[in-house]
């Protein structure tokens, strides 16, 4: 999907003209891969647009930029009003946020700490990710290729070099007619989609793989597992074999883009009956109705973004 221009783009403190946010060829990102970023959606509740849990996407890029020594002048609050800022001043949303950090132009070598940090926060309309009969489930495949093995490219790390790997995933599957690859790690086990953390329900309980099977630490993972314990369904992280896909009574995908989407199949391998199974139905229901404004913020997921009109300007 084409990227819609807004306006605005937050740069180092400021809001700059979308087309004047330009990196130079020779910046230390394009050769090395030396950025960090997060991916955010702004929902639109009748409250006023709602940034789906800021603090905890700002806190995730300053740990990525952490493990990779990127120092950064801005705090988790200064990132937060940052994503209310382009929202606010853009008007537009819903829609998908995208704080990056990265290295620029600095000098050519490996070394990036000669390199000046830039910060960008870029916000813009954006819709369905895994299609958009999604809710009916997608079908996937486990991938040939492997996810980041342990002590080489860090997952916890939301860092643009990591995605080499995910459109590896992603190209792979789309290639073979599917919507989405299933990686696992290096030992075999279940890790995650090239963009998605992977639940699976059997006999009732919910499993996903632990952060140690080379796993992002999903936010909306999180908040899967968050309403699951509200939901009194019995959660499990545990260590998944890659045969348990395709045992599984229902399998779904969570993340920001992907939101709560139901896997179909894994390989051609119907996944349970090929319907969206109830737990699954049930912690969709429950993530939609909070996100949508239809049910109590109970767990403060929602920031609430100060602008002067309450109609969505954009879908
Ligand atoms: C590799 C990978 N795993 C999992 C996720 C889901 O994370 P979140 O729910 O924070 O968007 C993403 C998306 O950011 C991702 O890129």
């Amino acid at each position: 999907m084409a990227i819609q221009k807004t306006e605005k783009i937050w740069h180092n403190g400021k809001l700059i003209a979308w087309d004047d946010a330009t990196i130079h060829v020779m910046a230390h990102v394009i050769h090395y891969g030396s950025s960090v970023f997060e991916g955010v959606r702004c929902y639109a509740p009748p409250s006023g647009p709602a940034i789906f849990r800021a603090p905890e996407h700002a806190q995730r890029l300053l740990d990525s930029a952490k493990v990779y020594r990127i120092d950064v002048d801005f705090t988790r609050d200064d990132i937060v009003k940052a994503m209310c800022d382009v929202v606010a001043n853009n008007g537009v949303w819903p829609c998908y946020l995208r704080p990056v950090v990265l290295r620029g132009y600095g000098e050519a070598g490996v070394n990036p700490f000669n390199s000046p940090t830039e910060v960008y926060v870029v916000n813009y309309p954006w819709g369905k990710y895994l299609g958009s009969d999604a809710e009916q489930g997608c079908d996937v495949c486990v991938s040939s290729w492997t996810r980041l093995a342990p002590n080489t490219l860090p997952a916890m790390a939301k860092a643009g070099a990591n995605y080499m790997n995910s459109q590896l995933i992603k190209m792979e599957a789309i290639v073979n007619g599917y919507a989405e690859g299933i990686a696992l790690d290096t030992s075999g086990y279940v890790s995650e989609g090239s963009g998605e953390n992977v639940f699976l329900v059997r006999n009732g309980v919910l499993q996903t793989a632990p952060l140690g099977n080379s796993v992002l630490p999903g936010i909306t993972r999180d908040s899967v597992l968050q309403i699951a314990r509200d939901l009194n369904i019995p959660v499990l992280e545990q260590m998944i074999p890659r045969e348990m896909l395709y045992l599984a009574d229902e399998a779904f995908f969570s993340g920001t883009a992907a939101e709560v989407t139901p896997i179909r199949s894994v390989d051609k391998i119907t996944v349970g009956k090929g319907v969206t199974g109830p737990i699954t139905r049930a912690i969709q229901k429950e993530f939609y109705a909070i996100v949508k404004g239809e049910k109590a913020d109970r767990h403060r997921w929602l920031t609430p973004v100060p602008v002067r009109s309450k109609q969505p300007v954009s879908v």
